[in-house]
């Protein structure tokens, strides 16, 4: 889950490499290299780390005047992310970086060793320059590359150029993904993911799995499965304005508290009356499905756990959910009739786009709800739902996963109405949501004064029941994500079944206690804990005198009004803890955005 640029054209190469990396940093960072091709000369640039180091080391490098250019930033798979293992890997007189995995490249490597081809990284990358290059000895460049591909197992992005053949890209794709971009100038750009494209390129065109091709300054060539194709581009949505931080200090911050908006886009259109309305899924015959699996992976695992509890308690259907790594290999038993239904913010995570490739292949009916419309998962499911977050750069999801949660809750209600099941309730709560996420500078100061008091200890417990056990996950998640800091999500309930014996005055418990579900309940399991000397924030509409820290919500007439409140609450409190702790709030260690990767 690396990101890609290249370019083809006359323009200052460095810079619009660098700019485009920028805008993919956030899906890795261990380290970035860079290649320029130029008057035969092929210059390359690496290092260690964030983007900067990079462009200290190319500093004094210009590259303006006709030529080609490629960049990578690395989330390390294969080896250590140190400058040997960072791309572009190099062969003799050709470069490559790719986004992926090679499954198969110890046995290319074992082949190439046998040939006394050398390696010097500990990569999966580095071999398919170097078989390009054993290729390229008995035939034309295309050819060789053609060959090489053919015998890669697992997904990639490739670009990959050679001093052979100064004026080429050579490109491929499968299972990871790659757009190819055009501008005003008739110049040719790539890159893994819209952002580096928006605002420099007016089409595009997002390539499909088993394609490859080259480019050059006047020429396209793809094939798509060995056939090739006409070039047909579509225009590309050119709205920048997520790219700046608005005054906040952390796009993470700023995602939060456009939490409130978003909320809004993703009723916008979908209420008409007392009504939830997809016109999308108006065709199908949702009411003869007796079963639904919800498959995901990290946050959106958590919205499918939340989807879940409101699909059988809203639309009275049997649901149960799955993380998309385990399912992919546990053999799961998939009705023919039932519903699949993945989550994802990005579209391209691997193991959910494997477990959607699973489930259609054992023919049950699909369903994405995502974020990212034409992302592989959104093109192979059946159906689609988009969940209208906009582009989300923070690497620790936020406004993300308030949409999924949203859009599971109206897809529920929009299941349980056609079941002739009365929703007026819901629908009321479901318009009053954008509200309750509203950040208000009293509570976001009051959330920052109480960080202060949650740096250390030897554990953070986030307790909830029913759907605020996934949202007890979701706030764990969050702090450990950006504090580094152990947290653990549990149910209630469950804490006097093992982990109560952790408890002391240094283990934190943030309770969350929502008056219109399970009141009563969670708070006898709260008391226990007490009991024991934990140190206990609540969270809750209702005073709760024991507590050691408390944050009043709003009274709410439904749980899941009082669920979002106390969404935004652990979001901020996470946020703020890193702050103090001094972290990277939007691009924490050893994580990234998009897990394109097994
Ligand atoms: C990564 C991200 C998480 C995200 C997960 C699933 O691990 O860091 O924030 O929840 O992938 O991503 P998806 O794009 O499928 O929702």
């Amino acid at each position: 889950m690396c990101g890609i640029v290249g370019y083809i054209g006359k323009n200052e190469k460095k810079q619009i490499i660098l700019n485009g990396l920028k805008e993919l940093e956030y899906r890795g960072y261990d380290s970035a290299g860079m290649a320029v091709m130029k008057d035969g000369e092929l210059s390359f640039f690496k290092a260690v780390g964030k983007l900067e180091n990079l462009a200290h080391k190319c500093h004094d490098f210009l590259s303006e005047g006709e030529g080609l250019a490629i960049g990578h930033t690395r989330w390390a798979t294969h080896g250590k992310p140190n400058e040997i293992n960072a791309h572009p890997h190099l062969g003799e007189y050709s470069c490559v970086i790719h986004n992926g995995i090679i499954e198969n490249y110890k046995e290319l490597k074992d082949k190439l060793l046998k040939e006394n081809i050398e390696f010097l990284s500990q990569t999966d990358t580095e071999i398919i320059v170097k078989l390009f290059e054993f290729y390229a000895q008995k035939m034309d460049l295309f050819n060789a590359f053609k060959k090489s591909i053919e015998e890669l197992k697992g997904a990639f992005a490739i670009l990959l150029i050679s001093k052979k053949d100064e004026n080429k890209v050579f490109f491929a794709k499968n299972g990871a993904p790659l757009i190819v971009g055009k501008n005003s100038q008739k110049e040719f750009w790539f890159a893994s993911a819209d952002a580096p494209l928006i605002g420099f390129c007016d089409e595009v065109i997002y390539l499909e799995d088993l394609s490859l091709g080259y480019a050059s300054k006047d020429e396209l060539v793809i094939y798509e499965n060995g056939i090739l194709k006409n070039n047909t581009f579509v225009k590309l949505n050119n709205d920048k304005s997520y790219a700046q931080k608005d005054g906040f200090r952390f796009f993470m911050e700023k995602e939060i508290y456009e939490q409130s908006r978003v909320l809004n886009e993703v009723l916008m259109g979908r209420i008409k009356g007392d009504e939830v309305v997809f016109d999308e899924l108006e065709n199908e015959n949702l009411t003869a499905i007796d079963e639904i699996t919800l498959c995901a992976c990290g946050t959106s695992y958590h919205a499918a756990l939340v989807g879940m509890y409101l699909l059988e308690r809203v639309a009275k259907i049997k649901a149960r959910v799955e993380i998309a790594s385990e399912f992919r290999y546990r053999k799961a038993l998939i009705k023919k009739d039932s519903l699949f239904i993945v989550i994802s913010q990005s579209g391209e995570t691997a193991d959910t786009l494997e477990a959607l490739k699973i489930a259609k292949a054992e023919g049950a009916k699909t369903f994405a709800i995502c974020n990212v419309d034409n992302s592989s998962i959104v093109r192979l499911a059946h159906l689609s739902l988009l969940t209208r977050a906009g582009i989300e750069k923070g690497v620790a999801s936020t406004k993300a996963f308030a949409t999924q949660v949203l859009t599971l809750w109206m897809f529920a209600i929009f299941i349980a109405q056609k079941k002739a099941l009365n929703v007026n309730e819901e629908i009321k709560a479901l318009l009053h949501t954008p509200s309750c996420v509203v950040v208000k500078q009293i509570l976001h100061d009051k959330i920052h004064r109480l960080s202060k008091r949650y740096l250390d200890g030897h554990g953070f417990f986030y307790i909830g029941r029913d759907v605020f056990y996934p949202l007890a996950l979701e706030g764990a998640l969050k702090l450990k994500e950006l504090s580094y800091l152990h947290a653990e999500g549990y149910p209630a309930g469950e804490m006097k079944h093992g982990p109560i014996a952790l408890v002391d005055s240094k283990l934190y418990t943030i309770a969350l206690m929502p008056e219109n579900l399970l009141y009563e309940k969670t708070k006898s399991n709260v008391e226990e804990l007490i009991a024991r000397d934990s140190t206990l924030l609540s969270i809750s509409p209702l005073d709760f005198d024991l507590s050691d820290d408390f944050i009043k919500t709003s009274k709410q007439n439904h749980f899941m009004c009082e669920f979002f409140e106390m969404m935004l609450i652990t979001q901020l409190l996470a946020m703020e803890i890193s702050i103090r702790l001094g972290n990277d709030v939007d691009m924490p260690r050893n994580l990234a955005k998009s897990v394109t990767v097994e």
